[in-house]
């Protein structure tokens, strides 16, 4: 049985690996719930973010170019729009939903001690203002995500169940594109932060 020929079959086989390769490295004997939280978060935030970069530099200018070759014989965005877009979207709003949660695990267990590091991160207490500025920026990512582009693609897809007159569903492309784009650019300095927590200012 090749773990290889299915997704989950995939995902599993990594964790395993991890494991062992834990043990390999030698471990401390106790379970260390700030590393698990952070892995777990990592992961889901490549996911969502991995998913955002798509739909901005691979799927958007394809769709653009899908439709602009239509007239000419091309296959047009049909099938993108049918099969690919609608599972893409749902990765990566419930992987924006996980990193949120994985995000806010992560802080209680770095916070440690008395309160809480939810609220320590988004009140730029001592010693949490980098991570609470990526908190912040990455919260702000999520709400447009679920209030901004998910409903917009919906009406977009037609996975609403309704139809659309067309100014409406250019109205909803520009509101869905503009919020993805600044989910793009806010992703930079959203990193920033995370990174800069553990890593230091960058001068
Ligand atoms: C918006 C998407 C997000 C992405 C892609 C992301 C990504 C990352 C990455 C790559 C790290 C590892 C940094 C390192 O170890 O050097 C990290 C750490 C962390 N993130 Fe996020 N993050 C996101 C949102 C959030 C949110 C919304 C929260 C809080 C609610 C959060 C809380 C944390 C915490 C507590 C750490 C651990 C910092 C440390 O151990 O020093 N993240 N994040």
């Amino acid at each position: 049985m090749n773990p290889l020929k299915s997704i989950s079959g995939t995902i599993i086989s990594g964790f395993v690996l991890a494991i062992v390769l834990m043990f390999v490295l030698g471990t401390t004997g106790t379970v260390n719930p700030w590393q698990f939280w952070v892995w777990m978060h990592v992961l889901a935030g490549i996911t969502w973010v991995g998913l955002l970069y798509y739909f901005n530099f691979i799927q958007v200018p394809g769709v653009a170019k899908a439709l602009s070759e239509a007239n000419d014989g091309g296959p047009g965005p049909a099938a993108i729009n049918k099969y690919v877009a609608p599972n893409a979207l749902f990765w990566f709003r419930w992987a924006a939903v996980g990193t949120w949660l994985t995000g806010a695990m992560a802080l209680e267990a770095m916070h440690g001690g008395e309160g809480s590091g939810v609220v320590a991160a988004f009140t730029f207490a001592e010693g949490f203002r980098a991570i609470g500025m990526g908190a912040w920026l990455g919260t702000i990512m999520l709400f447009n995500v679920w209030v901004l582009i998910w409903p917009n693609q919906k009406k977009i897809l037609g996975l609403d169940g309704q139809t659309h007159d067309a100014d409406v569903i250019a109205k909803a492309k520009t509101v869905a594109l503009m919020a993805s784009r600044t989910n793009t650019l806010l992703s930079i300095p959203m990193l920033f932060g995370m990174t800069a927590q553990g890593h230091g200012m960058l001068f």
